[in-house]
């Protein structure tokens, strides 16, 4: 098995491949009852979001096994603001592993790769999320050593 970060020019087989897992990861979400459903073409959406800017703010590495690919991790550069000190953290913004390649060290070895990919460039301070319902990845999370921070609250406006 395989960790490889993905530029522009990837090819379309690795292209849709990474847009399926996007999707997967989404549907798997959903049924944990994410209230942001992914919209039509949303994973495009977000591919073409993140490439222009890969290997420099973005990163989307891939694991790969005799030409499948079995999980993908994304991340991305920000920066906090100026009254929290304009510190650079990486986000873990999307992780997933096909369900038949789980519990192999797959999601661990993409973590630690995209960590290694932050710290190349100088960012020693990682942050990612998780939905309230989705405990498997919460404790997916903890074992890597993240520690839970804090909890965000979502109010929709009453419908008259
Ligand atoms: C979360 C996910 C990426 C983990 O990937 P994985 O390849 O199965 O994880 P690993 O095999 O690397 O596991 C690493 C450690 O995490 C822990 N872990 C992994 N999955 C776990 C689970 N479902 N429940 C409890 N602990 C878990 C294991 O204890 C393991 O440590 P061990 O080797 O000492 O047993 C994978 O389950 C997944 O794709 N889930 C669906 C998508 C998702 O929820 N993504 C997160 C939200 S963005």
């Amino acid at each position: 098995m395989e960790i490889r970060s993905l530029g522009a020019d990837m090819d379309d087989a690795t292209r849709t491949a990474v847009l399926a897992q996007f999707t997967a990861l989404y549907e798997h979400m959903g049924r944990l009852g994410l209230s942001t459903p992914l919209v039509a073409d949303g994973a495009s959406l977000w591919l073409g979001s993140v490439a222009p800017m890969f290997g420099r703010l973005t990163f989307v590495l891939v694991a790969e096994e005799d030409e499948q690919q079995l999980g993908f991790v994304a991340g991305t550069i920000r920066s906090t603001p100026p009254h929290l000190g304009s510190e650079r953290v990486g986000m873990l913004t999307h992780i997933h592993v096909a369900g038949e390649a789980r519990g192999r060290g797959l999601g661990e070895r993409l973590v630690r790769s995209l960590r290694a990919a932050f710290a190349d460039r100088g960012v020693l301070r990682m942050e990612t999320d998780a939905l309230s319902g989705n405990t498997q990845a919460q404790r997916f999370f903890e074992k890597q050593g993240f520690v839970a921070d804090h909890v965000v609250y979502r109010l929709d406006a009453e419908r008259s």
